[in-house]
């Protein structure tokens, strides 16, 4: 069949859709790249907050009124469980973020109605590619045993499951054999990989032994949580340059009194410790975050102590979302207190801040040179080539470089977002 695939949602669905693009094209059919040409279309869902998952089963219900063959597949499927039919009941099938492995034998069959929620099933297919570039994803940890109380991720992804090191470790080396300079790993709290299994420092050692496979020139991870920033990882990071400086350390909140509310196991002063310690390493590495505003409860004083939190960080990025209470999670039983319009304020205020300090941050590298990997043309503008540092930042210079090769750029521009220099 001729297929295609829509993804919403983080990484973690991105690299789940490629698995199942490989998957189907292994099972014989064709993927294309428009809906109006496909025979079905199989649309990736999210479910981390209530408008995440409305605009997926938004795309799914009008897709599933053209007659073509409709699948559902990841996050929100698992929440709404049977329901997904009620909701969309033209739908063919639907499986859960565990599941997707299921995907072409279901297709085979010629579905009505078949649900598959994988639960905690171990997935088949993990480890499928189709190589399109330099870059991509590898799953070492699914799943999460965390508990914070406002997020459904548990729920729906189920516990965590650390692949094999060898398994990881052969996939990488493939990959590279395939042409792969650079692979992002990825976990939802990826530095507990092994900690289900009692081992200690499991991620550092795994970094390891993947900084041993020749042609493997970068080496990025997310996402990370401040326990997980022991001293054993910063010996690894010292030891291989090829580990990017750059940590997405959700911190959510920069009250403690929240913090302990959302049950994140660290305090501020341990938070930005861990930042401290990064940072003493190599002043310049790159820190981001995630940022939930209007969490039930969160006064003005809370907000306050995220602001100066955020300051204290130094974050290069950060990524704010608004409260939205999640069926079944602790928080979801606490009243939904702060008003909408003061969440859109916060949020608000929280992105003029970063916007003002992100550019601060960037202008502190003007005059340095930036090793980067070509990506291609810049998106904004074409006649630019834009690739990203290791510390994830993206720069832009003039003069096209083959895709993947490593440019040296010394930092003329600088922007809240966005490097720009001369490739020298
Ligand atoms: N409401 C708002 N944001 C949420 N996140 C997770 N759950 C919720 C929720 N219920 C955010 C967190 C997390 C990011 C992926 O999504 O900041 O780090
Ligand atoms: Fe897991 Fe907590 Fe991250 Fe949610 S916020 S995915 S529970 S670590």
């Amino acid at each position: 069949m001729k297929f295609c695939l829509r993804t919403y949602g983080c990484q973690m669905n991105v690299r789940d859709s490629e698995a199942v693009e490989a998957l189907m094209i292994a099972a014989g059919h064709e993927k294309v790249a428009s809906e109006d040409e496909a025979e079905l279309v199989i649309v990736n869902s999210c479910t981390v907050r209530q408008k995440a998952e409305d605009k997926a089963v938004g795309k799914m219900g009008y897709l599933c009124s053209t007659g073509k063959m409709t699948g559902l597949m990841g996050c929100a499927v698992k929440r709404l469980g049977r329901d997904v039919f009620k909701v969309l009941p033209k739908l063919d099938f639907a499986v859960g973020p565990r599941a997707f492995g299921l995907i072409p034998k279901i297709v085979a069959s010629n579905p009505h109605g078949v649900l598959e929620l994988g639960d905690d099933l171990i997935p088949e297919g993990m480890g499928a590619h189709e190589v399109k570039g330099f870059q991509t994803f590898v799953t070492v940890l699914i799943g999460c045993d965390n508990r914070c109380s406002y997020c459904i991720v548990p729920d729906v992804r189920g516990h965590e499951y650390s692949r094999p090191e060898v398994e990881i470790e052969a996939e990488v080396r493939s990959l590279v054999d395939h042409g792969v300079k650079e692979v992002c790993l990825l976990g939802q709290s990826v530095l507990r990989y092994g900690a289900r299994e009692g081992k200690a420092d499991a991620f550092p050692h795994l970094l390891e032994r993947l900084c041993a496979i020749e042609g493997l020139e970068r080496i990025r991870f997310t996402s990370a949580h401040p326990k997980g920033c022991t001293d054993e990882l910063i010996r690894v990071y010292r030891t291989y340059p090829q580990i990017c400086r750059h940590l997405h350390l959700p911190v959510q909140s920069g009250s403690d009194r929240i913090l302990k509310e959302m049950g994140r196991r660290y305090t501020r002063a341990e938070y930005l410790a861990a930042v401290a310690k990064l940072r003493e390493f190599d002043p310049e590495f790159a820190i981001t975050t995630d940022i939930i505003v209007g969490y039930p409860g969160e006064t003005e004083a809370d907000f306050e102590l995220t602001r100066s939190l955020m300051e204290e960080a130094g974050f290069d990025n950060s990524f704010v979302f608004k409260y939205s209470p999640r069926p079944g999670t602790r928080s979801a039983m606490l009243p939904d207190d702060v008003a909408k319009e003061e969440k859109e304020r916060r949020d608000q205020v929280l992105l003029a801040d970063q916007e003002a300090r992100g550019l601060r941050r960037n202008q502190a590298l003007v005059g340095t040179v930036r090793e980067v990997l070509a990506e291609g043309p810049s998106k904004r503008n074409p006649a630019r080539y834009a690739g990203r540092d290791s510390g994830n930042r993206i720069v832009v210079w003039e003069g096209a470089r083959p895709v993947g090769s490593k440019v040296q750029v010394r930092i003329t521009e600088a922007h809240a977002q966005i490097l720009i220099g001369e490739a020298i």
